[in-house]
């Protein structure tokens, strides 16, 4: 069943315009744990839920030209500064739902996934999608710019357990949903879950 995602589109429509303005200085942050994920030349990679496509330099230059880059986000406001900031040339930006992506089973061999998972209607399900669309032995990479402590305070919160990213709870939901978590970092400045997709 399709999820109602107007409320996403909404808040992050409101927000593409400045979306950049207000984080400055991430890119070696993005650069870098692109780098951890690890994508080699001539792969298939997928940005989900790539927003302003600040990821997509840098998984092109990991790919090559023979590689393919794909950019997914439902907010079209999103990948409309996408455009604008250039990033179109550096990979295929789609205005999709990345809880049903259009793509075959196992074309991917890696996904990127940035500021995504607390978006997901039904995270397990979601997780397993983008598992789908991975061959086996492919990557995906959870990352966000600020640690969940760190996150909490800027949102205003209490960092509590059953945070989703919390590793306890992260563990077993990647493994329900065919992936394998093989390396977790949680600190101020970087939250990197990487995982590998069970064959
Ligand atoms: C916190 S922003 C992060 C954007 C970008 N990855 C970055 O790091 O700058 C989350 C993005 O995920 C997108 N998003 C949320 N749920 C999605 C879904 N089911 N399919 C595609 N995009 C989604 C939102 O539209 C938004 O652009």
């Amino acid at each position: 069943m399709a999820h109602d995602h107007t409320h996403v589109q909404e808040f992050f429509g409101a927000r593409a315009a400045d979306w950049d303005r207000r984080f400055p200085d991430d890119a070696p942050a993005y650069a870098a744990a692109v780098a951890a994920l690890g994508p080699r030349p001539g792969d298939s990679v997928l940005d989900a839920g790539c927003g302003t496509g600040r990821a997509l330099a840098p998984l092109r230059a990991a790919v090559g030209e023979r590689g393919r880059v794909l950019g997914a986000d439902l907010t079209p406001e999103m990948l409309g500064a996408a455009v604008r900031a250039g990033r179109a040339g550096s990979g295929l930006l789609l205005l999709a739902d990345v809880t049903r992506l259009p793509l075959r089973d196992r074309v991917l061999d890696a996904v990127f996934g940035a500021g995504l998972i607390g978006h997901l209607p039904d995270p397990e399900r979601d997780l397993g999608e983008l598992a789908r669309v991975v061959r086996p032995g492919g990557r995906l990479a959870l990352f966000h710019p600020l640690g969940r402590a760190a996150l909490a305070a800027r949102q205003g919160r209490r960092l509590t357990d059953d945070d989703l990213r919390a590793e306890p709870r992260l563990r077993p939901l990647l493994a329900a949903s065919g992936w394998l978590l093989e390396s977790y970092t949680d600190e101020d400045a970087r939250f990197l879950a990487l995982a590998v997709r069970r064959s």
